[in-house]
């Protein structure tokens, strides 16, 4: 479903990608591990068309992300890709149900009240619709935004470090909640990870060291 093919980067003199090509199968968890610096989320910007690499190729699906326009670009991302990030990103003013309706208002789906909810039921949150993120725990917040990456039903779901603010118990909760998606509704995830019990429950942990997949 994913396949990177030689993908180089640079910022300004620095080499961050130095010709990384790698694949994902459809309902796989890959992990991508390795130390600070590796160049970990440089790829996972880029494989989720946040940034653009300076030669190599990205095809999601049958689509060779590279050759979109600015506007088709926007409009691929939010159909077909989930984000989770390390901070939640939760818009403030805005209840955990706005929160997760946000991607399919972007979309031009008037209609997505009733997914929102159900994703919410599904992730063990339906007391917290009304919710603000500031009155979430880290936790409940962190499942808010995995509800939000999930609302357009994407092709693939990128992760930097979702739990890496977390406590270990929620961590936790939160690696069986991924496996659960994986298992139950053949989500994939791309997860880039510190933790080494998510690259262990992983379908396959790749390791990346300075700007190269091992
Ligand atoms: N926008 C940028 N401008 C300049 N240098 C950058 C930029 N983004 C990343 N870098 C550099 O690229 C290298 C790789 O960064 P990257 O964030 O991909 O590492 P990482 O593997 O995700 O590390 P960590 O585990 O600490 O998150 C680092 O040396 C970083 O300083
Ligand atoms: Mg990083």
């Amino acid at each position: 479903m994913i396949s990177a093919r030689n993908i180089h980067k640079k910022y300004d003199s620095l080499e961050v990608l130095k010709g990384v090509s790698m694949t994902v199968e459809k309902g796989e968890l890959v992990t991508i591990v390795g130390k600070s610096g590796a160049g970990k989320s440089t790829l996972l910007h880029i494989l989720g068309t946040l940034d653009n690499a300076d030669s190599g190729e990205v095809m999601i699906n049958d689509t060779n992300i590279g050759k979109l326009n600015k506007n088709e670009l926007a409009d691929f991302r939010n159909r077909n890709i989930g984000f989770v990030f390390q901070f939640h990103h939760l818009l403030p003013e805005f209840t955990a149900l706005e929160n997760v309706l946000m991607p399919s208002l972007i979309a031009g789906n008037k209609k997505s009240e009733p997914r929102a909810k159900e994703l919410l039921d599904y992730l063990g949150l339906q007391d917290r619709f009304e919710h603000k993120p500031g009155q979430l725990s880290g936790g409940e917040a962190q499942r808010i935004a995995v509800a939000r990456a999930l609302m357009n039903k994407p092709l693939v779901v990128f992760a930097d470090e979702p739990t890496g603010n977390l406590d270990s118990q929620s961590s936790r909760d939160m690696h069986q909640l991924f496996l659960r998606l994986k298992k139950e509704l053949g989500q994939t995830f791309v997860i880039v990870t510190h933790n080494i019990e998510l690259a262990e429950l992983s379908d396959r942990s790749l390791r990346m060291a300075d700007g190269l997949m091992l």
